[in-house]
């Protein structure tokens, strides 16, 4: 096995997980009150307002997605007896509309950004590094998704199988770097943008106010009423 192969595939994701796992230790020490989405909202909210939810809900359900394809071993949805045919017929047709609502809403998104002056100049370094490699992540997953059908690579028994084995501590390199390269280089954007996730407007997904449903009552008193006697 070569060298680079090993590099790529067997000691980049743990470099990757470090980096992601500190660099958030870092940020929120360092940067407590940074940990937000740098909203632009103020300078214009009527795109925003199309572009964001239609990424972030589109993102949802390729999370979901990922989370059945690459943790799910295929031995189980076969003991399950959901035929391959339904399967791939499925991740078809719910990664394809997932996948192209996520690439419709960050070009939005990133229209926004380029042409509402603003909204421009409210950007940084790390959203000039950041755009480019989620656009391409993204373009990747889904022709690799929607090419899928022309081809007959089972992404269950390749990919799928390294990227639990990273987790698993004993990376199993063959499994990914027989792959075709549209997947290889899907996982390594993918890779890319976890590093750079921590020091980029990314790290908002660690302050998503999920509690917010679940929190008690704020309970507002005006100043002004006046007590009432005790009965
Ligand atoms: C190492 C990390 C990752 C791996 C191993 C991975 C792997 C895969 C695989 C195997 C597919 C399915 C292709 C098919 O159906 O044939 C896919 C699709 C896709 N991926 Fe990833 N991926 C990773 C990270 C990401 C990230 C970070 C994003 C976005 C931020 C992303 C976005 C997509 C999209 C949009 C699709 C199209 C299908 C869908 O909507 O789920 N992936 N990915």
């Amino acid at each position: 096995m070569s060298g680079l192969r090993y590099a790529l595939w067997g000691v980049l994701p743990y470099a990757v997980l470090v980096l992601f796992a500190a660099g958030t230790v870092w940020r929120f020490r360092h940067d407590r009150f940074g940990v937000t989405t740098r909203s632009s909202q103020l300078h214009e909210s009527r795109l925003l307002s199309v572009g964001g939810p239609l990424f972030h809900y589109g993102l949802l359900f390729v999370i979901a997605g990922h989370v059945i394809g690459l943790v799910v071993p295929e031995r189980v949805t076969e003991d399950l007896r959901v035929p391959e045919s339904l399967y791939r017929a499925n991740a078809l047709l719910v990664g394809g509309v997932a996948g192209a609502a996520t690439v419709a809403g960050l070009a939005v998104l990133v229209a926004r950004r380029l042409r509402v002056r603003a909204v421009r100049r409210a950007s940084d370094r790390t959203d000039r590094a950041l755009y480019p490699i989620l656009a391409t992540v993204l373009l990747a997953g889904l022709a690799a998704t929607l090419l899928a059908p022309a081809g007959d690579y089972d992404y269950r028994l390749g990919v799928s199988v390294w990227f639990r084995s990273v987790f698993l501590l004993h990376p199993n390199v063959g499994a990914i770097s027989g792959a075709p390269l549209l997947y290889q280089a899907h996982a390594l954007l993918g890779l890319a943008l976890f590093a750079l996730w921590p020091f980029s407007r990314l790290v908002h997904a660690f302050a998503a106010p999920v509690a917010y449903p679940f929190r008690a009552y704020v309970v507002y008193r005006s100043r002004n009423v006046r007590r009432r006697p005790f009965a």
